[in-house]
């Protein structure tokens, strides 16, 4: 680490700051990158500048309480009418897919991956523009749609998409989620986070509810082709970039009958639950491979690093098998 000098410096819009000044910065009332950009002259903030170019660590001064309120009020009427609209939403599909699981199935799938292709149209957008460059979202967001695709790919191979009124239903609401997703996500990139962990939760509750329903059937049924090579076969990085929430290579689920298949679909949208709630704060997300790894394995995982917090532990780690799962 380099020497430090510490000045009075004008906030300018385009540093990379630290999580806890983004943490403070949410408190603003405009979240938009787009809106972001806020006259020099109003912020000055005290900056610590690291003379070997590492991330600027940045403090501010406490905002005044009613940003914080003001704050608060946008978040429960953002997320009052994400519910709202996530409620109507299951609705309509409860009454037309009672007992369709594969239909339904495929229908949601159509949906949910969506939002993602929403987030980077209007990433690339910002990034054309030069206002907001983070690779880390377009690569996450991407990982995170092609697991979503992946779990379309499975529906269709069970004959999720065989009626034609599915087909229809599922692409025309594709059409006009993207084009809301994209307003949503330009006005209020945190509303549109929400609204996608909404959708996510409902996704890992309806998968849920669908393997203690049909458990021991399912366990009985081969896992579809796709499913293997997915979760099984060939290069796992994508698959691990969209779990934010964990390091790679740490989960590496099996697939043996068609109960296992949705087992993983049911903790993949656990994994985007989480990571749509980690982006709900500005400048948050962190693909897993942005993490330094000193050293890897032959696939390219990085290998854990010995950590101990005194004899006791060092001896406990060191007879207990490391868990992949
Ligand atoms: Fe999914
Ligand atoms: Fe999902």
């Amino acid at each position: 680490m380099g020497t430090v000098a510490t000045a009075m410096i004008p906030f300018p819009s385009s540093v990379s700051l630290s999580i806890s000044t983004q943490k403070v910065l949410t408190c603003l009332p405009t979240l938009s990158p787009l809106r972001r950009r806020v006259p020099r002259k109003l912020h000055l903030v005290k900056a610590t500048i690291l003379q070997d170019k590492e991330e600027d660590k940045v403090e501010q001064e406490p905002l005044e309480s009613t940003s914080g309120t003001l704050e608060e009020w946008c978040i429960k009427i953002e997320q009052s009418v994400n519910v709202l609209l996530t409620e109507v939403v299951i609705k309509i599909l409860d009454a037309l897919y009672r007992d369709r699981h594969y239909a339904r199935f495929y229908v949601l799938e159509t949906i949910a991956r969506v939002p993602y292709f929403a987030f980077m149209s209007v990433l690339h957008m910002y990034e054309s523009f030069g206002w907001w460059r983070r690779a880390d979202y377009l690569k996450v967001h991407f990982a995170e749609s092609w697991n979503e695709l992946h779990h379309l790919l499975i529906m269709e191979e069970l004959g999720g998409n065989s009626m034609w009124f599915d087909r229809l239903l599922a692409q025309h609401i594709a059409i006009f989620y993207y084009f809301m997703t994209v307003i949503m996500y330009a006005v209020s990139a945190r509303m549109a986070y929400h609204f996608s962990e909404c959708v996510e939760k409902h996704a890992y509750s309806t998968y849920d509810k669908f393997i203690t329903l049909k458990g021991e059937e399912l366990k009985s049924l081969p896992a579809p082709e796709v499913a293997i090579k997915y979760y099984t076969e060939g290069d796992l990085y994508l698959f691990d970039e969209f779990q934010t929430s964990r390091a790679p290579c740490t989960r590496r689920p099996k697939v043996e009958n068609l109960y296992d298949v949705f087992v993983n679909i049911r903790d993949d949208e656990a994994e985007h639950c989480k990571t749509m709630k980690a982006c709900q704060t500005h400048g948050n997300l962190r693909s897993p491979h942005s993490q330094p790894a000193t050293t890897r394995d032959e696939s390219g995982c990085p290998l854990s690093e010995a950590d101990c917090e005194g004899i006791v532990d060092c001896i406990k780690n060191s007879v207990t098998p490391v868990k992949t799962k």
